[in-house]
């Protein structure tokens, strides 16, 4: 088998990539280890910037966000018992789409799959290899069957937990992180949202976000400890906890049954590079910001677009540019948003901080709340750097 580009994984990453360079006549094959009903019902991120919103409209694949999608023009900051929204449309002129990340996939998934172009789950013993002598290659189990995919380019939109990343020559990657002392437990419940925008709180308790699914489902999420168990965890005490922190004049939770209930670690993590030879590294395999941005989705398509825009130039124009600039371009991106996302973090959550950076959180806030220039470059960030 040989193909101009191998793409491992199915993720928002690897299938935006796929669908971009199908547009500009470049091949691809995608390899994915987990089954299409496993991708497309994995619940996670729910927020679209405006330019991905956009991409996912001119990729041909935003016709089911455009019909259940809801655009928001604004959200809330709730802290001292008090509401302060930030106007997306007045400050920025753009608005935000929430839309779920598994919904994205299936249109993905679908476009994918009329097009005829391959995409072969449930692939096992994934390995990389020959990247850096000019033999790029994939090696896979499918159907029982041992194989080996030849390739110009290999994507590796894998995720953290993926192959490629490892795969890379001792000492050529450098790493930056950081671990918060805290989680997020989420949860997924059909009940009706309790507010028309999102709302991140600040509460004595910790942090809670109010965001939402549907007119008929919520997404919400409170501050736990970052080794919580969930059996600690009860439906009804996630319901009063809930209620305690995103309280407010005039405010009424609305509950139901929950329908999902996990727990997400926070964490911030950079790779330098994020290339090796012919292997790319794209989205959560090279980079995770804690969520409380809502970044992760939209920078791994952020790093897909970089991807293809540099793929085209090489094939299209002979102009290798791109491709040696790819990392650059990409890390001068997420660097912008990991500081939003970690700035964002350290805003809207407790962690037993000392009485100074405790009075620095509160003046954070109260600035953000009264500075329109503060609001605004909250709001620039949070609808999306440009692509
Ligand atoms: P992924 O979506 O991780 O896709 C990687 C794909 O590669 C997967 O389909 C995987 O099965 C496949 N794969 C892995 N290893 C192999 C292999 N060896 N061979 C073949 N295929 C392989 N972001 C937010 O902004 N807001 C949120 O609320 C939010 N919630 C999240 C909740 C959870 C539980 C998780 C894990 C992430 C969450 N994120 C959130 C982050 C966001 O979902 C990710 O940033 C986004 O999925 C990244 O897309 P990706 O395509 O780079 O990677
Ligand atoms: C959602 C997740 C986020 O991390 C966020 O910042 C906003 C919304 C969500 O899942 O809806």
């Amino acid at each position: 088998m040989r193909t101009q580009v191998g793409i491992i994984g199915a993720g928002p990453s690897g299938l935006m990539l796929a669908q971009l360079l199908r547009q500009v006549g470049i091949e691809s094959v995608i390899i994915e280890q987990r089954s299409r009903p496993y991708i497309e019902n994995r619940i996670r991120a729910g927020v679209l910037e405006y330019e991905v919103a956009q991409l996912l409209r001119q990729s041909g694949v935003g016709a089911r966000m455009d019909k259940i999608g809801l655009p928001h023009g604004g959200t809330s900051l709730l802290f001292g018992g008090e509401m302060h929204r930030i106007d997306f449309r007045d400050l920025t002129g753009k608005e935000v789409m929430v839309y779920s990340q598994h919904e994205v996939v299936r249109d993905l998934v679908a476009a994918r799959v009329e097009s005829g172009a391959p995409l072969l789950f449930e692939c096992s013993d994934v390995a990389v290899e020959g990247f850096a002598s000019g033999d790029a290659k994939i090696h896979f189990v499918h159907d029982g069957r041992a194989e080996t995919l030849h390739c110009d380019f290999i994507a590796g939109c894998d995720g953290f937990h993926g192959v490629c990343r490892p795969s890379m020559p001792d000492g050529h990657l450098t790493f930056f992180d950081r671990v918060y002392p805290f989680s997020w437990l989420g949860i997924l419940a059909d009940a009706p949202p309790s507010a028309e925008e999102l709302i991140y709180a600040n509460h004595e308790n910790g942090f809670a976000l109010l965001s939402m699914r549907s007119p008929t489902v919520s997404r919400l999420y409170i501050q736990c400890d970052a080794d919580e168990d969930l059996a600690e965890w009860p439906d009804h005490r996630i319901w009063e906890e809930l209620d305690t922190r995103l309280q407010h004049p005039g405010f009424h939770l609305n509950t139901g049954k929950i329908t999902q209930k996990g727990i997400t670690p926070m964490r911030s993590f950079v790779t330098e590079p994020m290339q090796c030879g012919a292997l790319f590294l794209v989205g959560d395999a090279a980079h995770i910001v804690p969520p409380t941005g809502a970044k992760g989705l939209n920078s791994a398509m952020a790093d897909a677009v970089a991807l293809s825009r540099a793929l085209e130039l090489h094939y299209a124009h002979k102009n290798h540019d791109g491709l040696e600039n790819y990392s650059k371009h990409c890390l001068r991106r997420i660097w912008k948003v990991q500081r939003f996302s970690w700035w964002m973090t350290t805003m809207l959550h407790r962690s037993g901080e000392d009485g100074f950076s405790h009075r620095l959180q509160l003046a954070e806030l109260d600035y953000v709340a009264s500075s329109r220039t503060a609001r605004k470059s909250l709001a620039e960030n949070y609808v999306g750097l440009p692509l």
